[in-house]
């Protein structure tokens, strides 16, 4: 928790202790009107009072009243800008760590936790800011001051109170034992819900077709029961703290009393009687207050272990260092050539090798084609070479260079890659394809009126090339069409037909296309690949396919099986002497196709 707040801004200290100051004006306001209380007791109890005197003191405790109002609104509106200012920033740090994240990172903290920690966590953390903080720093002020001004009086009275205080703090200390483990528990059954309510939605239209609702339903109740019941224990336990402080302001009282009567008792007048009992007024409401002060620490300790394991998670990510870092090279010296040296990967948590001493060499400018049946490594592969994940043993360089030596930012940019799974963002037709690129949308110089047509040249070629025009020229704006959050607006093949144009526009060195034609027709990928070969013309391109009509023409095939390869030609040579080529052939090609390539 207390780690946390070295992410606190400069501006953000300066309203913690503009909040701080007028708690510290509040309480000393509230405080002094048992003092003019006190002065019109003794007028009255004396027979010195006066109209005058007892209305210029009624006036003064309505003063303190009303600045102490207003002391308290300007700390709230100060701790309420603070927290929110806080957790603005903490959430952009959220934000900055996740995009350096490898896929390791990812897969380790799991996207429906990231969701909860940048927003539920960041709320518990702000709401602790915004009026736990404030109480946290009131509480010793208002205990110490209330002390101060009582132990003036009679010293049993300050030591009955010092006692109930020390007792409740004990009670409170260990409820936080209890109930702060069960909060935690509670941020990861909300990750569990999260994630649950996640799968539901995405997976609607698979849920409706298996009529598996009922099945979706008993995974989101025991999700919801679990969290249900282990928050109902953990308020339970909370619930303690009001019967005790209630317990302890009635038993203060009657010491107070009981010391005030033994006290009064013992006194050699009666002027010194009533001035004990004047005094024990004062003090009766002095304690009051002091336990109204500190009853509010039970909202504190409520909001604290809650706060304090979102702090912990939002901690997690903010200190996790990504195992990928960026190396200095900041340009490719050699040409665009891409090579394995006896590469191996292994995925975090397993045991097995994905992939298992893989060589391959490929030369600028060539087409080179990777298949193999489900699962046998070809999408690692291609994940090693953005560096998505490192190897586990052996190199890849691009260039010459082992990849690790880039700049992460300059290897990638590099290289265009279209993942096996299309992956489309909110925004426009033209936004995606664009996508990352730094192209001004606009502008009224002459300049950025030929980058704009540029651009828009650009994002035209690219859908052209891509085989989308056909669809993109009916939708409604075209290239300005919106595309609605993860593309659901457009088929799974017209996804992937944008995912290569975005890969086109960029019109990269090297070409990594995963699997990224599996959606198209065989007239499409035809046509696209042959779009895709005078678009690509010197650059160095790898297409990973499981139909052979993808990658039959490739300068060199690689063929893959259970994480390595065994074969290595073209087309020709392959239908010759590969096995597992010749079984994929068999499958997939007709007789005459069969003898044309034999
Ligand atoms: N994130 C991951 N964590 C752990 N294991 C993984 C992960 N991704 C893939 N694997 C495993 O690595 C192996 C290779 O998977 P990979 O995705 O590379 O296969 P693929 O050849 O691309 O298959 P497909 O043709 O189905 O796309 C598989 O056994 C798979 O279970
Ligand atoms: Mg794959």
């Amino acid at each position: 928790m207390i780690k946390i707040l070295r992410h606190m801004k400069r501006r953000q200290w300066v309203l913690f202790a503009a909040s701080t100051a007028f708690i510290l004006l509040q309480t000393f306001l509230d405080l002094s009107i048992p003092d003019y209380m006190s002065a019109i007791t003794e007028m009255v109890q004396t027979g010195t009072a006066t109209t005058s005197g007892l209305v210029m003191n009624g006036c003064y405790m309505l003063l303190c009243a009303g600045g102490a109002t207003i002391a308290a609104i300007a700390s709230g509106y100060t701790s309420a800008k603070m927290a929110a200012s806080l957790s603005q920033d903490i959430r952009s740090e959220i934000f900055h760590k996740v995009q350096t994240f490898s896929k390791e990172e990812m897969d380790r903290f799991s996207t429906a936790s990231l969701i909860t920690r940048s927003t539920n966590d960041v709320v518990q953390l702000q709401n602790f800011c915004a009026r736990g903080l404030r109480m946290l720093v009131r509480v010793p002020i208002i205990v110490s001051l209330a002390l101060y001004k009582m132990s003036v009086r009679y010293w049993q009275w300050s030591a009955a109170t010092a006692l109930t205080v020390v007792l409740i703090m004990i009670v409170i200390a260990l409820l936080i034992k209890y109930a702060h483990p069960r909060f935690r528990r509670m941020q990861i059954l909300t990750d569990d819900v999260n994630r649950s309510m996640r799968e539901n939605m995405t997976g609607m239209r698979v849920i409706r077709a298996y009529n598996a609702k009922d099945y979706q339903m008993a995974d989101f109740e025991r999700a919801n029961t679990n969290l249900m019941s282990n928050e109902r224990k953990a308020r339970t336990l909370l619930q303690l703290m009001p019967s005790t402080n209630q317990f302890a302001a009635n038993a203060l009282t009657v010491a107070i009393y009981c010391i005030g009567a033994y006290l009064v008792a013992g006194a050699s007048s009666g002027t010194e009687q009533i001035a004990i009992f004047t005094d024990m007024v004062v003090f009766s409401t002095y304690a009051t207050k002091m336990l109204q002060g500190i009853s509010s620490l039970e909202l504190i300790f409520n909001m604290l272990p809650r706060a304090a394991t979102s702090s912990e998670r939002i901690l997690e990510i903010l200190n996790t260092e990504p195992k990928i870092q960026s190396g200095t090279v900041t340009e490719r010296k050699g040409p665009a050539s891409i090579e394995f040296k006896n590469v191996s990967f292994k995925y975090p948590g397993t045991s097995e090798m994905a992939i298992e001493d893989i060589s391959f060499r490929i030369e600028e400018g060539q087409t080179i084609g990777i298949i193999g049946s489900t699962a046998s490594g070809k999408s690692t592969l291609m994940n090693l070479i953005p560096r998505l994940y490192d190897v586990t043993e052996g190199e890849v360089l691009v260039g010459g260079l082992n990849v690790k030596e880039y700049d992460c930012g300059e290897l990638r940019r590099q290289m265009s890659y279209v993942p096996q799974t299309a992956v489309l963002f909110t925004g426009t037709v033209e936004s995606n394809v664009s996508y990352g690129g730094n192209f001004p949308k606009g502008g009224a110089s002459a300049d950025a009126e030929g980058e704009n047509a540029a651009h828009k040249e650009r994002v035209r070629h690219a859908i052209e090339v891509s085989q989308s025009e056909e669809f993109v020229s009916r939708m409604p704006g075209q290239e300005e069409a919106p595309v609605f959050r993860g593309g659901t607006n457009v088929s799974g093949g017209q996804k992937q037909r944008l995912s290569i144009a975005r890969a086109i526009y960029r019109h990269p060195d090297i070409y990594l296309f995963d699997d990224a034609f599996s959606a198209l027709d065989y007239k499409t990928d035809r046509l696209l690949r042959a779009g895709l070969k005078k678009e690509s013309s010197g650059a160095t391109v790898l297409i990973v396919s499981s139909r052979i009509a993808t990658i039959k023409d490739a300068d060199k095939i690689l063929v893959m099986d259970e994480g390595r390869i065994v074969g290595e030609g073209t087309h020709k040579e392959l239908l010759e002497s590969c096995r597992v080529y010749q079984e994929i052939a068999y499958t997939q090609l007709t007789p005459e196709e069969l003898a044309k390539g034999a």
